[in-house]
């Protein structure tokens, strides 16, 4: 089952001298909710994601997963980095199966978790190959099936689909809620991508493009699974859209003087 994630009065600076990074951040994110958050390049999406996989202390405030502080990572959490961190000496198993191996677990239990997930994402022909010789996108898959492998209860995703083709992406921005559903998995997933958020999300925030804050949300009110062609999905899309420009027309996009 997913873990709650409590986001209690973040505010985020990197050096004194620069101005902050993420301010007043003071959101709750119930066990098993999908939250996607968005918002322009450099608005410090990749910053909260990190601070709350424990990478980063914040300035101020914390982050609190099923109401204990966290301080540092834990095996309870998964965050997939926006550049495929793999190891490149491994192949695509080994790379896949390292959390099982730190964890302890068997030959026997490794080829059954690990297994299906490459399947999955269609990485079956390729599980002996070694990391280097395989595209961006198929990078991007064996970290995905690094993250999912452990059955984290909580799991962290930055822009976990932009090196992927088209058709694979839009498979799995309907597997991956799909198991986290089926889990009970709390997942954040921050995208550019308005499609890829409503996607997967039961709530959008939406970042301000330069003042490091949450200035909207919306709860998506449509059923799982998603069928983005339904007139549904793409009336949610629209809305988040004009959400979008009306942060931005409202000058929460902009630098306060
Ligand atoms: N380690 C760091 N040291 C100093 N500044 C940093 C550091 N990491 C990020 N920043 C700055 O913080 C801001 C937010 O960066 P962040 O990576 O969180 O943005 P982002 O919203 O994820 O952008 P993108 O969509 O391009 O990935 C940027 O202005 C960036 O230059
Ligand atoms: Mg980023």
């Amino acid at each position: 089952m997913g873990a709650s994630i409590s986001l209690d009065h973040i505010s985020h600076g990197f050096s004194k001298s620069s101005a902050l990074t993420l301010r007043h951040i003071d959101e709750f994110i119930e066990a098993g909710e999908l939250v996607a958050l968005i918002g322009r390049s450099g608005c410090g999406k990749s910053t909260l994601l990190q601070i709350i996989a424990g990478l980063i202390k914040p300035t101020q405030g914390c982050t609190r997963i099923d109401g204990k502080q966290v301080i540092k990572p834990s095996a309870k959490w998964n965050l997939m980095f926006q550049k495929a961190s793999l190891y490149p000496w491994m192949t695509v198993k080994e790379n896949a199966a390292l959390g099982l191996n730190f964890a302890g677990l068997d030959k026997k239990q490794i080829d059954d978790r690990i297994d299906p997930l490459l399947s999955m994402l269609g990485l079956q022909d390729k599980k002996q190959q070694n990391v280097q010789r395989l595209s961006g996108g198929q990078q991007q898959r064996v970290a995905l099936a690094r993250s999912l492998a452990t059955e984290p209860e909580v799991l962290l995703l930055d822009e976990p689909f932009s090196a992927l083709d088209t058709f694979t992406r839009s498979a799995l921005q309907a597997e991956v809620p799909a198991i986290c559903k089926q889990r009970g998995i709390t997942l954040v997933t921050v995208t550019h991508d308005i499609d890829e958020a409503v996607a997967m999300a039961d709530r959008v925030f939406i970042m301000s493009q330069n003042r490091g804050e949450i200035v909207a949300q919306i709860s998506l009110d449509l059923a799982w699974p998603r069928q983005q062609s339904a007139a549904s999905f793409l009336a949610q899309r629209a809305e988040l859209m004009q959400r979008f420009a009306d942060t931005e027309n409202q000058g929460c996009g902009q630098v306060s003087a």
